[in-house]
């Protein structure tokens, strides 16, 4: 069993407090991932957890043990770093054994678990070569195989594909779920990139500047982010967050957004927003489409609204519209290829199912 758990945990560096009393669990096999803009404290917090930096208050446990003064060696962790840490003048094979011979493994047993990873990782063939004879990825499959000979019980990953390109970060994404389906172990992996949190993650940890804002599914804090900065951290392109200002008109509670241009709110069990607030919306791209496509079938609050066409980026499968609706500007997500005149005017509709209103001082979510 290698469930993490983290109680009121602190870090500071000489005065500077830079993680400010993390609480979190990671169960048993999870896949957990901690996304945050640079700087927040993500690697800290797993650096902590692999034992390579003390943590300053709080209480670290893996498994049943309280690790706060256990050795890195002795957590049963196993690190990935972002720049590989290969040692150059090792072969493969040395650089994937090396740990387990340290540590007094015998002959036969490196070499099956060598032959092992190496077969999971498909880098049978690499064994003999050194490092700078290797691909970027190559390398980090060898580093996945330096992790995966020792058979920790719990892997930490630190940004391991950022210094990939495009392609083959995606590809190497697959791999490392893969890899998670093959190795049952608990994971914590440490990236910025928010298609990484989504597509590889059971849970996600979004942390800003040393704190978390916000704990759950992909689907949790895709679909109700409890804030103004997770609903503008998760998803791409970003949810159109605009200031609005709360209004009744005969009973009926509106989104005031200029003059010319406010949305009626759907009634909706739990809201807590009245006449008079202050607020922030929050409607995702795909949520704001064109009434004639196959996106607005279905939805139960639809309201139809004219808009002018800023500027079109045309993806391929799918096009962004940048559209001003009487002054105010939001992104727009038509499925397929549309091409559309800067300056025409769409008829489009908002899936006010899927809107969300935060409160603007609080920047919390309140509908
Ligand atoms: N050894 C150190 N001494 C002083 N400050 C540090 C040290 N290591 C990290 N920090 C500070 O702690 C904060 C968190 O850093 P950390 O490296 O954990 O961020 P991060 O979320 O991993 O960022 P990135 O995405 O850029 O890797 C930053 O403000 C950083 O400057
Ligand atoms: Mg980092």
């Amino acid at each position: 069993m290698a469930r993490v758990v983290l109680e009121n945990v602190f870090k500071r560096f000489g005065k500077a407090q830079v993680i400010h009393g993390v609480d979190l669990e990671i169960e048993d096999l999870e896949f957990m991932v901690l996304v945050g803009p640079s700087g927040c404290g993500k690697s800290t917090l797993l650096r902590m957890v692999a034992g390579l930096e003390k943590i300053s208050d709080g209480t670290i446990r893996i498994g049943d043990a309280v690790v706060n003064q256990v050795a890195p060696k002795d957590r049963g962790c196993a690190m990935v770093f972002q720049n590989y840490a290969l040692y150059p003048h090792m072969n493969v094979f040395k650089n994937m054994s090396f740990g387990l011979k340290l540590m007094g493994t015998p002959r036969p047993e490196i070499e099956k678990r060598v032959g092992e990873a190496a077969d999971i990782l498909g880098i049978q063939d690499l064994l003999k070569r050194k490092p700078h004879e290797l691909s970027g990825g190559q390398r980090q499959r060898v580093a996945m195989g330096r992790a995966i000979v020792r058979k920790p019980s719990v892997f930490l990953f630190d940004e391991p594909l950022s210094n990939l390109d495009a392609k083959l970060r995606n590809q190497m994404r697959i791999e490392i779920k893969r890899l998670h389906q093959k190795v049952r172990t608990t994971v914590i992996y440490v990236t910025h990139d928010q298609i990484e949190a989504m597509t590889l993650a059971d849970r996600i940890v979004v942390l800003r500047d040393g704190r978390i804002e916000q704990v759950g599914t992909p689907l949790d804090v895709f679909e109700r982010p409890a804030n103004t900065f997770v609903a503008g951290f998760i998803g791409s392109p970003p949810m159109n967050l605009l200031p609005a200002r709360i209004v009744s008109h005969g009973g009926q509670l509106c989104l005031r957004f200029n003059d010319a241009f406010q949305l009626p709110i759907p009634d909706r069990k739990g809201a807590r927003i009245e006449d008079g607030q202050e607020v922030v919306m929050g409607l995702r791209t795909e949520s704001l489409t064109l009434e004639n496509g196959s996106e607005s079938e279905g939805v139960a609050e639809a309201w139809k609204v004219e808009g002018m066409v800023d500027v079109v980026e045309p993806l391929g499968g799918e096009t962004h519209l940048h559209m001003d609706f009487f002054g105010v500007k939001f992104i727009a997500r038509a499925e397929g290829y549309k091409v559309v005149a800067p300056g025409a005017t769409l008829k489009m509709v908002m899936n006010l199912d899927r809107l969300h209103i935060f409160d603007a001082a609080s920047r919390q979510a309140i509908y």
